[in-house]
């Protein structure tokens, strides 16, 4: 397969052909994904709650948003790789986003960034493309700005909100940003939005308007069993699985049923062993 680039996801919205994004945080992953075909992969910040286990966001670094890129990074060949900018690491100034976008590529080899906000980070956004960085918006429901908006709220409710997320998105994509990620909003106001921005379009929680979709890859593999939002269909209940060969690895080895004869060595071990599983190899 070819590698996918700002330009194919242009084309793919000009011929109609709708994008798929899957967020990744480690290199086994990365690899499966990317040998699916999933046209982008995003190293999300919401790895500070699938990952790291908080409640938010906020607490994700820079240092560990680079550490996850590169993990992603080590193993997808054809797809497009963005990197979310954390908390804090684009909102202080313009120099300091340009510094740390600029680390999400050359430290996470990412070949672009993600940001919240919509018209008032225009400088910050034209400041990095500016750098060569590509810039995917996202706008909705900002995960970072989740004190402000005071929850996880759907967005855009009033005529009013969802003009100011229309002139947002025209404001983005004027400030340079190659596409956009529409979070939690009523499914006609993404349409309208898809409908008026020539850059390609990908929503979450967003209706099917859009010109591609993105799930939280924990969300569609169903690793939480508690989990379960309107926004996501599950294609696997992998949480249930995994605690379930838990259970039976625990039973087995309690039993002396693990390790059997063949999962067990003799003195004439002919060649050596690769430790460990590493995607690709
Ligand atoms: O951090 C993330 O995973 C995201 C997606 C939900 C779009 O921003």
């Amino acid at each position: 397969m070819k590698k996918v680039t700002i330009n194919t996801l242009r084309k793919m919205k000009q011929a109609g052909e709708r994008i798929t994004m899957l967020t990744a945080y480690d290199a086994t992953f990365a690899r499966l994904f990317d040998s699916a075909g999933i046209e982008v992969l995003l190293v999300g910040d919401s790895l500070g709650m699938v990952i790291q286990g908080h409640g938010t966001t906020l607490p994700v670094t820079m240092d560990q948003m680079v550490y996850h890129c590169a993990n992603v990074a080590r193993t997808a060949e054809t797809a497009h790789l963005v990197g979310d900018m954390p908390f804090g690491s684009y909102q202080a100034s313009p120099e300091e986003a340009v510094k740390n976008a600029v680390r999400l590529v050359a430290e996470g080899h990412m070949e672009a960034v993600k940001l919240e906000g919509g018209a008032e980070y225009a400088e910050v956004i034209s400041r990095i493309v500016r750098a060569g960085v590509p810039v995917m918006g996202h706008i909705g429901l900002t995960p970072q700005s989740v004190h402000k908006l005071g929850g996880y709220v759907l967005q855009g409710r009033t005529e009013q909100k969802a003009q100011k997320l229309l002139s947002d998105a025209k404001a983005v994509e004027e400030a340079g940003c190659y596409s956009l990620v529409l979070e939690m909003m009523p499914a006609e106001l993404s349409a309208e939005i898809s409908r008026s921005v020539s850059m390609p379009v990908i929503g979450i929680g967003a209706g099917a308007g859009c010109d591609g979709q993105v799930l939280v890859c924990y969300d569609l593999l169903g690793m939480n069993p508690d989990f379960s939002p309107r926004f996501v269909k599950k294609y696997l209940e992998l949480g249930v699985a995994i605690r379930d060969a838990a259970l039976r690895f625990k039973d087995e080895v309690k039993h002396g049923e693990f390790p059997a004869a063949e999962h067990s060595f003799t003195a004439e071990a002919p060649k050596p062993v690769q430790l460990y599983s590493v995607p690709g190899k």
